[in-house]
């Protein structure tokens, strides 16, 4: 994939990196951001533009498994290290545990903030076996929802651990 260079770059910059498991080889101009790289080179569109200045959350993907901000993270960044991305989320047809959480418990409304939110939330699942209403609430700090409202998607990653633990057969 060879993407046009912005007006006045000179040079694209070859990279080599791993998106939601799958190996990817691309050449951008250094300035492309990560979200411009998933969003307009790789045709991932799940992780929203909203601010695109770092404030709102709504393009929020795991990089090394780490929550970032894709709209303020350059892509050379992300040469040699793996990314997920919302899209990475359901296998199949089968959702992952927090989006279900989300759907049943009218947990978005427009949806734009909703995958930032739920990449947010993964990175709590993973590591957090039990987490508590304040440890969510961290966790989603950096995600601003205009329509919905907080308690319903607090809600909804709390019943997401809550799940996940019954799954494991209880912690
Ligand atoms: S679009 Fe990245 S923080 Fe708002
Ligand atoms: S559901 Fe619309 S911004 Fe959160």
């Amino acid at each position: 994939m060879t993407p046009e260079p912005h007006p006045g770059s000179t040079a694209l910059v070859p990279l080599a990196l791993v998106v939601n498991g799958d190996a990817v080889r691309v050449a951008v101009p250094a300035e492309r951001t990560l979200l411009e790289l998933l969003r307009y080179d790789l045709g991932l569109t799940g992780s929203k533009q909203g601010c695109d200045k770092g404030d709102c959350g709504a393009c929020t993907v795991l990089l090394d498994g780490e929550p970032v901000l894709a709209c303020i993270t350059l892509a050379v960044d992300a040469d040699g290290r793996g990314v997920e991305t919302v899209e990475s989320l359901a296998k199949g047809q089968k959702l992952h545990p927090v989006q279900t959480a989300v759907v049943n418990h009218g947990a978005a409304q427009c949806g734009f903030c909703t995958p930032g939110m739920l990449m947010s939330a993964k990175h709590l699942l993973d590591g957090s076996r039990t987490p508590t209403r304040e440890d969510v609430k961290q966790a989603l700090s950096g995600n601003l929802c205009r329509c919905t409202g907080y308690t319903k998607i607090l809600d909804a990653v709390e019943a997401a651990a809550r799940e996940m633990a019954e799954a494991r057969g209880g912690d």
